[in-house]
């Protein structure tokens, strides 16, 4: 129906007679006898000279014929690349009309409430901005796969109906009909599925996967996503690394960007640096050890602390008041530390703060030496256990540095020898594992499983992304004899890890080869590179924060009838 595009148009097209096809972005008249019309595609725009009696407004679909010509001089747009021709002579040919759109197809409509653009997502997907993205999406999407296959890996499709299995987040789950009472769930992950076609011999496995997982909505997270998912034999960490880093480097190319080195990092450094396991290095601001300077200390929030760490906000004395200040301690005691100590660094070099008067000289003299401190800085002390003072100084470091997620420069980093535990379930007294169940001791650590399981670091390592978790894995547990050791610890009957994973465990007795592997968040990815901080705005139809897609009104009741076939039956909402 065309011959060219709307954006594709130049002066080395003049003379030529066109047709293009589009919707109306904007009409003007011009005076008497002539109207503008800017026809649209994915492509761009192009002004064509039509008769005023042409009917047609805002979005309707057109076709028109017409000659390329220069733009008069005055008329010529330097914003636009056909901003130096128009089509004259117009033959406009009305496809569709259309009703007059909810919010202008343009930038403009990025003011506009969220509902409004996902209720009306194929009009917002008109626009310049969500064009791109998709488009951009998909060119990843190929990049990826493209690398994938390169590589030797092998896509499988694994099942969206899957029993339930713990793995963190919360499944959304599918009734059966053939067996009322039962369900099934949508995958999480194709977790272990991959695993099991390493046991089947596939040797590298990859899909683009989506993953479902009922967890609370933020800029980072969806329902449904996208992972690109991978899993590997006779493999080591490094050959894991490898293979995920390639598709990385891939996708930032198809965006347009060099990622630079992906660097490593272990788990304790972030903590201890930047008190996160997902490390911002675009900024500074890093976690500083004090402890030695307050050992003989009087003060008694700071004497005999395990752990004392400051930051060096610089230059933030002026712009943070009291009023910031008593927020930033509020946040630091909800994260469990017991308070903040903080301290401006005034014109003469005097630290000014409350508790100034029970440090003494000698203390606020190292101090400043080791925080760099000038004047117009703020300094920010925690005195806790390692972890509550790393975490709540980190979480600080990122609420005063932190620059939107998707500014340059970008800084890739692996995190590895993620510990094998986090913490101590209060109520059993057992260790929570940090990664799922099958992932991999350190094999310097192994002799200590039992006896310092705390201390015990894991083959799991995340890929971050300016302060974003892009993607996490592990060397897997192959052998059973090691796996029965971490079930005991987490005392996991073996009763109970036959009944839970069984279907995945006895399958390992039949020769699993060593594998791991790795999954990796493409909207998240994508965002990155398209230079967006929420991950809705490189997905199609994505749900609201509160879960619903309001351009389909799911989640929705359903027929009684429907409900009587799966031998369900609704409770009234609890008040
Ligand atoms: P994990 O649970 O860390 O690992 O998930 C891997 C990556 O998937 C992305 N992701 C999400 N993206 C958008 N919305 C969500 N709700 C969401 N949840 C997770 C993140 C995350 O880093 N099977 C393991 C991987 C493995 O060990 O091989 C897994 O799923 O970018
Ligand atoms: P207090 O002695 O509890 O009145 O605390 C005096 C000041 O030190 C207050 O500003 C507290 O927020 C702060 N503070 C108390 N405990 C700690 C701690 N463990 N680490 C850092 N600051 C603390």
């Amino acid at each position: 129906m065309r011959t060219h595009q709307c954006g594709e148009l130049r002066p080395e097209h003049i003379g030529q007679q066109v047709t293009l096809t589009g919707w109306v972005a904007t009409r003007r008249e011009h005076g008497e006898k002539l109207a503008f019309i800017d026809v649209r595609d994915y492509t761009g725009v192009t002004q064509c000279v039509v008769d005023n009696t042409v009917d047609v407004r805002s979005e309707y679909v057109v076709r028109v014929t017409g000659t390329v010509a220069a733009r008069p001089a005055e008329n010529v747009n330097d914003r636009l690349v056909t901003g130096g021709i128009e089509l004259q002579d117009c033959d406009v040919q009305i496809l569709n009309s259309a009703e007059a759109p909810p919010f202008p197809v343009n930038e403009r409509a990025d003011q506009v409430a969220e509902n409004t653009r996902l209720q009306y997502r194929f009009i917002d997907i008109r626009r310049e901005r969500m064009q791109r993205n998709l488009r951009l999406r998909a060119a990843i999407n190929s990049a990826i796969r493209t690398s994938m296959e390169a590589q030797g890996f092998v896509e499988v499709e694994t099942p969206m109906l899957v029993p339930s299995t713990p793995e963190g987040a919360r499944e959304f789950i599918v009734p059966s009909r053939q067996q009322p009472g039962s369900f099934y769930a949508l995958p999480q992950s194709p977790q272990l599925f991959k695993q099991l076609l390493m046991v089947a011999g596939i040797d590298r496995y990859y899909q683009m996967a989506r993953c479902l997982r009922d967890e609370d909505l933020r800029a980072d997270r969806q329902y449904e996503f996208m992972q690109l998912d991978a899993e590997m034999s006779f493999v080591n960490q490094a050959d894991v690394h490898q293979a995920i880093g390639a598709a990385v480097v891939a996708a930032a190319k198809a965006a347009g960007q060099d990622p630079g080195d992906i660097v490593k990092m272990t788990w304790h450094e972030a903590m201890n640096r930047f008190g996160s396991d997902k490390p911002d290095l675009r900024f500074g601001m890093e976690l500083n050890d004090l402890t030695e300077v307050f050992t003989a200390t009087e003060f008694k929030a700071f004497a005999g602390a395990a752990c004392i760490k400051g930051i060096n906000a610089t230059g933030k004395a002026e712009e943070n008041g009291r009023n910031k200040l008593d927020g930033m301690t509020d946040k630091a005691k909800k994260m469990g530390a017991k308070g903040l100590v903080w301290l401006k660094v005034a014109v003469d070099g005097t630290l000014e703060s409350p508790v100034a008067k029970f440090l003494s000289e000698a203390e606020q003299t190292a101090l400043k030496t080791v925080l760099a401190a000038q004047p117009g800085d703020l300094l920010l002390i925690v005195a806790d256990k390692w972890d509550t003072t790393c975490e709540v100084l980190g979480t600080l470091r990122c609420d005063l540095g932190r620059p939107p997620v998707f500014e340059g420069p970008y800084r890739y980093l692996w995190v590895v020898d993620f510990p094998m535990f986090v913490g101590v379930d209060e109520a059993s007294g057992r260790p929570i594992p940090a990664h799922h169940p099958f992932t991999q001791p350190h094999p310097d650590d192994l002799h200590m499983l039992e006896a310092d399981p705390m201390n015990v670091r894991s083959q799991a390592y995340d890929l971050v992304l300016n302060g974003w978790e892009l993607g996490s894995g592990s060397i897997r547990i192959h052998q059973h004899e090691l796996q029965a050791r971490i079930f005991s610890i987490l005392g996991i009957s073996d009763e109970e890890a036959q009944k839970k994973f069984g279907f995945f465990l006895n399958p390992f007795r039949y020769g699993a080869p060593p594998h791991g592997g790795f999954a990796f968040g493409v909207d998240r990815l994508v965002a990155i590179l398209a230079g967006e901080e929420n991950i809705r705005e490189v997905i199609a139809f994505p749900k609201t924060q509160s879960g619903m897609d309001p351009m389909t009104n799911a989640p929705t009741p359903v027929a009684q009838k429907q409900l009587d076939d799966l031998g369900i039956r609704v409770l009234p909402p609890k008040a």
